[in-house]
């Protein structure tokens, strides 16, 4: 692996340099500039031969979807421009390791578990982890067992993973050594990772984290600290969710050397495609340096301004803004400050009409569920497109409008009674509380699928997953039996216009195994 950078090199005594170099993507524009005759694929031959349309949209960059020629490297034997591309990653974020992913969180999410876990072992999952942690425990044939996170009330979503309740699940299961958790939440709520990484170690433990929404945190003052520096062992991060890169790209960092980095090379070339797209792992090496200088600026200057808006929205009659209070409150340590999570359980709509009403509005939100409405701040947003979705949002609560004052509820929060949303928050909680540190999950993928009505499903064992899309959390497991909990959200949740992914929309029925021949 010659000719690496050393980027302490490039360090400037103020922070990180303006030059950064970006190997990957040099490497594909002085290939580019010598003008090839592509004899190889892609068939495309560098744009010429795209359909139209293709040319018409993406134009030059389709010079740029090329594959592994020489110079260019190889994602799963890297030498080059991709090694070196990689290793910058690894230095800005303090990682031993760090590799490009080009299936986005998923693969690493997968990757992680192959490598980490062998067949019949249990783990340890939040319950709120994304539908590719039960991917990953099926294909390496692990079960799970799970920790609920915590509850933020005053909106009805979900909050941190508490370490003490890790620490009682552990200690009753001494044979678990690997632990998985989403931090930050898709509301943005962030875990307490470092006393959740000392925890794990100390019993020797691996700590496993899906930071798919917080690879921007080290470029963004006032983040919560990010996962690698918190102590996790292996960290996936979506970096086409907030770093500016394309959908799809993402990365997974190592820390230490209780994860086997050849396990998770095999685990990734089993899992990724032997033609990785060169765009997206171009877009990974420039949004480093992107996030590195101005767009990491940039992003810093919209949170500033998010953070002023914060207060006016959570006067808007209906509206509750998810807080670093209130994440703390709800277990966390802190909240993504580039992500706004607005409670309307107060309202006299769910955060999916208040979706539907921004859209006619022009202005597209990242999640609506029943209780909230999620959006994601990026460097390309400014004050008068935050001043959109503040007149947005203020218009909309003038169209939806509020139910009054709230009652006083559990643990001293507040609740709205009698909202079918809010009845949906409480009603998923509860299932996930439920199956806390209790029944083993063992995702396998049914051989024989049989699709039965709602109404006659109670007690058969789920095929498939269903599940809200997004935020990708599974409401039903596979391989878990259902129960009547399962029946009413899911049905709650046609009522109120969830996509559910895993059943017909147009047919309540559900995906069931061929009894006693799973
Ligand atoms: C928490 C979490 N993890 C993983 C993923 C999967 O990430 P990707 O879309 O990059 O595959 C998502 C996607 O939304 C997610 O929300």
């Amino acid at each position: 692996m010659q000719g690496l950078f050393i980027m302490k090199a490039t360090l400037t005594g103020s922070g990180w340099s303006d030059r950064m170099p970006t190997p990957l993507w040099e490497a594909l524009v002085r290939h580019v500039a010598a003008r090839p005759v592509p004899w190889h694929v892609p068939g495309h031959k560098m744009g010429r031969g795209a359909p139209p349309d293709l040319i018409r949209w993406l134009g030059a960059g389709l010079k740029l979807d090329l594959t592994e020629l020489p110079g260019l490297d190889d994602l799963h034997q890297p030498e080059g421009p991709i090694a070196e591309a990689q290793v910058l990653v690894a230095q800005t974020f303090g990682a031993d390791e760090s590799f490009f992913l080009v299936g986005g969180s998923t693969v690493g999410n997968i990757a992680m578990l192959l490598a980490t876990c062998e067949p019949g072992e249990t783990v340890l999952i939040a319950r709120n982890v994304h539908r590719s942690v039960i991917s990953g425990l099926m294909l390496a044939g692990a079960s799970a067992l799970v920790v609920a996170p915590d509850w933020e009330y005053d909106l009805g979503v979900p909050g941190g993973i508490r370490v003490e309740t890790v620490a009682r699940i552990l200690g009753a299961h001494p044979e678990i050594r690997t632990v998985l958790v989403t931090s930050p939440t898709y509301h943005g709520v962030c875990s307490d990772l470092a006393s959740l990484a000392e925890e794990v170690h100390r019993r020797g433990g691996l700590l496993l984290v899906d930071e798919a929404h917080g690879g921007h945190f080290p470029f963004v003052q006032g983040s919560p600290p990010g996962a690698l520096a918190s102590g996790a062992d292996a960290v996936v991060q979506s970096w086409h969710k907030t770093m500016g890169s394309l959908t799809q790209s993402a990365v997974l960092h190592l820390r230490g050397n209780r994860v086997d980095r050849q396990r998770i090379r095999e685990s990734l070339a089993t899992v990724q495609s032997s033609s990785p797209s060169y765009l997206l792992m171009a877009s990974l090496d420039l949004a480093r340096q992107w996030m590195q200088n101005e767009g990491g600026r940039r992003l810093d200057s919209v949170v500033q301004t998010l953070a002023q808006v914060r207060e006016e929205l959570d006067a808007v009659p209906g509206v509750d803004v998810l807080t670093a209070e209130r994440a703390r409150r709800a277990g966390g340590v802190g909240l993504d400050p580039a992500r706004l999570t607005l409670g309307v359980v107060g309202s006299r709509g769910t955060g999916i009409e208040w979706g539907e009403a921004l859209r006619r509005r022009g202005i597209w939100p990242e999640l609506e569920e029943p209780t909230a409405v999620t959006f994601v701040a990026g460097p390309g947003d400014d004050s008068r497109i935050i001043g959109r979705l503040v007149k947005g949002l203020q218009d909309v609560a003038m169209e939806i409008g509020g139910v009054g004052e709230p009652a006083e509820g559990r643990r001293g929060s507040r609740v709205f009674p009698g909202t079918e949303a809010a009845e949906w928050a409480a009603l998923l909680q509860e299932l996930w509380h439920s199956e806390e540190g209790q029944d083993l999950i063992r995702p396998r993928l049914a051989r024989k699928v049989r699709w039965v009505p709602l109404g006659k499903a109670l007690g058969l064992q789920a095929a498939r997953a269903v599940i809200p899309y997004p935020p990708g959390i599974p409401m039903l497991l596979p391989g878990e039996r259902i129960r009547p909990l399962h029946n009413e959200l899911i049905r709650m949740g046609r009522s109120m216009g969830v996509r559910l992914v895993g059943m017909p929309s147009d047919e309540e029925v559900v995906a069931v195994t061929e009894e006693g021949r799973e």
